[in-house]
């Protein structure tokens, strides 16, 4: 798998399950023989306590030349929550500039696509606190929309939608945000007359909640802010399989720098070690890298092996799904 022309791709297998999971998606990597030159980075909550390393500038300055990064989960259940979320995810997520969000739906009766801005919104850590403690505290956190960063995610959801069925919903609250709906509705005009054969609808996010349970046949390409796109996203990877096959994509579509790929989930620490993760969703997560990296067959092979095998890992252990999966492929 390590030859000097392939894709040059960042492993960061980071805690508890992450690290197996991984290990899996390399498996089906390597089986379908993908061209892949593989430099594993040790980060995460277990480095971070050893050495109080969490993403040094060096490294993402390294990580610029990669073409994507695949990681498992990164969390330590002895670290104050935050700390590496902060300093590793979301500063990979502004670092690299990765601007959108994708995650895939796929259940019975539907296939949608949710697109999440990556990069604004309430988690760029506008505001501030005031008497802090006290019965008089203040405390605010802005929402931050600019017109380059809500048009290219729109325009990145348009793009979307021209290879699948040509359907774009917008879901916000444009009714009660009236300045960054309002920003948001404008530029989906915009960008949607650029796209004549694109069909588009508009729900609010409450609505949309309704939708994603009731009928989420009604979605094709979903576009949304970075907060709404957070909670979209796990619900409906709650009504699509669950937490064992959701996967994602974090992209800069400009390919100034690489994407990064991981599954939904967590490090797990309540079964990490024993063998019991599920890797189906890290698999997946492989897949979109490869689609992502302009291997769409392979990456559609492994998307059909991994749903061959999703019904079939009741008592199977984190390496007999693996061994299933890459079987399919071989
Ligand atoms: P979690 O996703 O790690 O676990 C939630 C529940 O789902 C647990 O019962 C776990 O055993 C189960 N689970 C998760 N993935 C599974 C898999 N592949 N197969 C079978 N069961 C699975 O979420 P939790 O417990 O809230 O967080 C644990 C740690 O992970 C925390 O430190 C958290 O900050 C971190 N985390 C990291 C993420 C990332 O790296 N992107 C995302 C979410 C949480
Ligand atoms: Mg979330």
């Amino acid at each position: 798998m390590s030859t000097s022309d392939g894709y040059r791709v960042g492993v960061v297998g980071g805690d508890g399950i992450g690290p197996e999971v991984v290990a899996e998606g390399m498996k089906v990597l390597d089986a379908i023989g993908a061209n892949l030159d593989v430099t594993p980075f040790d980060l995460g909550g277990s480095r971070y306590l050893q050495d109080g390393t969490i993403l040094p500038d060096e490294t993402i300055e390294e990580w610029r030349s990669l073409d994507a990064i695949y990681l498992g989960a990164v969390g330590h259940p002895d670290i104050t929550p935050g700390v590496i979320e902060r300093g590793l995810l979301l500063k990979m997520r502004f670092d690299l500039d990765l601007y959108i969000n994708l995650r895939p739906f796929i259940a019975p009766g539907h296939d949608f696509v949710v697109v999440r801005e990556n990069t604004e919104g309430p988690y760029v850590g506008e505001g501030g606190v005031l008497r802090k403690g006290t019965e008089f505290e203040v405390a605010t956190q802005g929402s931050v929309n600019t017109h380059m960063g809500v048009e290219r995610c729109l325009r990145y959801a348009f793009e979307l939608a021209t290879t699948r069925r040509n359907h774009v919903t917008m879901v916000h609250k444009t009714n009660v945000l009236s300045f960054a709906g309002d920003l948001w509705a404008r530029t989906f005009e915009e960008v949607a007359a650029d796209y004549p054969g694109v069909e588009t609808a508009y729900n609010h996010v409450d609505a949309a909640c309704i939708y994603f349970v009731q009928d989420p046949g009604r979605y094709d390409v979903v576009v949304t802010d970075n907060l709404f796109g957070d909670i979209l996203t796990d619900l409906g990877g709650a009504v699509s399989g669950g937490i064992g096959l959701a996967s994602s994509a974090n992209l800069n579509p400009a390919r100034t720098g690489p994407s990064m790929f991981e599954p939904v989930h967590g490090s797990a620490p309540d079964i990490a070690g024993t063998g019991k993760a599920n890797p189906l969703a890290a698999i997946l997560s492989a897949a979109m890298m490869l689609e992502f990296l302009g291997e769409k067959e392979m990456a559609d092979r492994v998307t059909k092996a991994t749903y061959e095998v999703r019904d079939h890992v009741e008592g199977k252990s984190t390496s007999d799904i693996g061994d299933a999966v890459a079987a399919r492929l071989a």
